[in-house]
């Protein structure tokens, strides 16, 4: 038996789709713990790339199971159409996709809030899909459940109850009645659509671990963005670090075995916010343009920068990582000189490790190395060895900047497209 959590070590957007897909294999379950359909994990199927916002990724995979754990907010219409895309090309989801019934979720009025927050405050660049005045609702105990849902009686007291505290802030942007309108008109369809669904998710899982299956947890969103551990107020609302495991799976913490990082080998990072390796002039395009770094979910172009290994260390520490999925070192082919970030300057101070104040993440400047890059196609390699010697090189000093082994080298979103490094590395024989 043994139970796997993979994470994203910088702001999302670090592969973990591929890597879910690749590890998928070995699994029985896959599962979700947090976020909503803020995500975007981007797999190949059937030679082509396909992006899945909530489901777990496991589901392009015959026979797994994936679960939607109740520390995921979850969008009843955005679940409906993404089970309906997943119908048209013969995924068929049936007794191995559940959600759980004390999962929260995500109503219009919530998607409204989102945009007004982001019209009315500090600009954080959300996903605009509701997920914090979705958290926000949960927290101060006025959420509304998948079980809350499906009870009809329970559910229009408890929405009533929701429009009316909201109506002031709501009729700055619509009409408050046409969103009880539109709920109203999509309930019965949803409902019956959640209802063969929804099921307590933290009694499967303890069953699975107890027969010696073996479970994923995929995270979405990145270590940086988590809620406490992040660039707060620029992260998300939940949170995707290892430990999240056991509030939004309900799983114990005696129960994970192994945390994997997946970490890109340079850093994007979509929405607002402090990114102090952030390149915005040639080399950031470069980036750009070979990594096609657009978000999968809004399409908005990525932010780039060279490789940050303070926030990554960072990552390594708070979530338990010994081993690390690099991606993309593909991108980087080409360049002549590879910068690597081992510090921030503030205040003629040098910082090491990662800073939490404001004021320090928006003005710091990076102390980088610099390192000789490496030339010609590293497509298709699949012996670490084959690497460029600048390219080894690169990869190991990695290593040894974060504190953790790079276990896995990707070069390109298929499975083939992958090299193991490490002799060891957890379900792979
Ligand atoms: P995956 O799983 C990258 C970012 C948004 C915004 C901030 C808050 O594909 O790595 P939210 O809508 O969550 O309230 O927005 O978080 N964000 C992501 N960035 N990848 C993601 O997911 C993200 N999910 C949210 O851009 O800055
Ligand atoms: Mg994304």
């Amino acid at each position: 038996m043994s139970t796997l959590v993979i994470i994203g070590t910088q702001w999302g957007d670090e592969g973990k789709g591929k890597v879910v897909h690749f590890l998928g294999k070995y699994a029985d379950y896959v599962v979700r713990y947090q976020g909503g359909n803020n995500a975007g994990h981007t797999i190949i199927f059937e030679g082509k790339p396909f992006v899945l916002h909530l489901i777990p990724s496991g589901i392009v995979l015959p026979r797994k199971m994936c679960l939607i754990a109740n520390g995921v907010v979850i969008d009843p219409e955005s679940l409906y159409e993404e089970v309906e895309l997943l119908k048209t090309k013969k995924i068929n989801i049936k007794n191995r996709l559940f959600v759980s019934e004390s999962a929260h979720i995500i109503l219009p009025y919530h998607r409204y809030l989102d945009e007004l927050r982001e019209k009315s405050r500090i600009r954080i660049g959300t996903t605009r899909r509701g997920i914090g005045p979705a958290y926000a609702d949960k927290v101060v105990r006025i959420g509304i459940r998948v079980c809350d849902f499906l009870d009809k009686e329970i559910f229009f007291s408890l929405l009533d109850n929701n429009l009316k505290e909201k109506d002031p802030l709501l009729k700055k942007l619509c009409a408050p009645k046409s969103i009880r309108q539109n709920i109203v008109r999509n309930y019965e369809k949803l409902k019956n659509f959640l209802k063969p669904l929804a099921v307590d998710t933290g009694i499967l899982l303890e069953k699975a671990i107890r027969e010696n299956k073996n479970v994923l947890f995929e995270s979405a969103q990145g270590t940086l963005l988590d809620l406490d551990f992040g660039t707060y107020p620029y992260v998300t609302s939940s949170n995707p670090v290892a430990g999240g495991v056991c509030t939004g799976a309900g799983v114990g913490p005696t129960k994970i075995d192994e945390v994997i990082g997946i970490v890109k080998a340079y850093t994007t990072r979509v929405g607002g916010g402090p990114f102090p390796t952030e390149l915005k002039g040639k080399t950031g395009e470069y980036l750009w343009e070979r990594g096609l770094e657009y978000g999968a979910t809004t399409g908005r172009p990525r932010r780039c920068g060279w490789f940050d290994s303070v926030i990554v260390r960072h990552s390594v520490r708070i979530n338990g990582i010994e081993r690390l999925a690099l991606t993309k070192l593909d991108c980087l082919e080409g360049m002549d000189r590879l910068k690597i970030c081992v510090a921030y300057k503030y205040k003629n101070k040098i910082i090491k490790e990662f800073p939490y104040s404001r004021h320090v993440q928006r003005d710091c400047k990076p102390v980088y190395i610099e390192m000789e890059g490496f030339k010609g196609n590293i497509h298709g390699m699949t012996k670490y060895s084959q690497l460029p010697l600048n390219a080894r090189r690169y990869i190991e000093k990695l290593e040894e900047l974060v504190n953790a082994k790079i276990s896995i080298v990707s070069l390109g979103r298929t499975r083939e497209e992958t090299i193991i490094k490490d002799k060891y590395f957890p379900w792979i024989k």
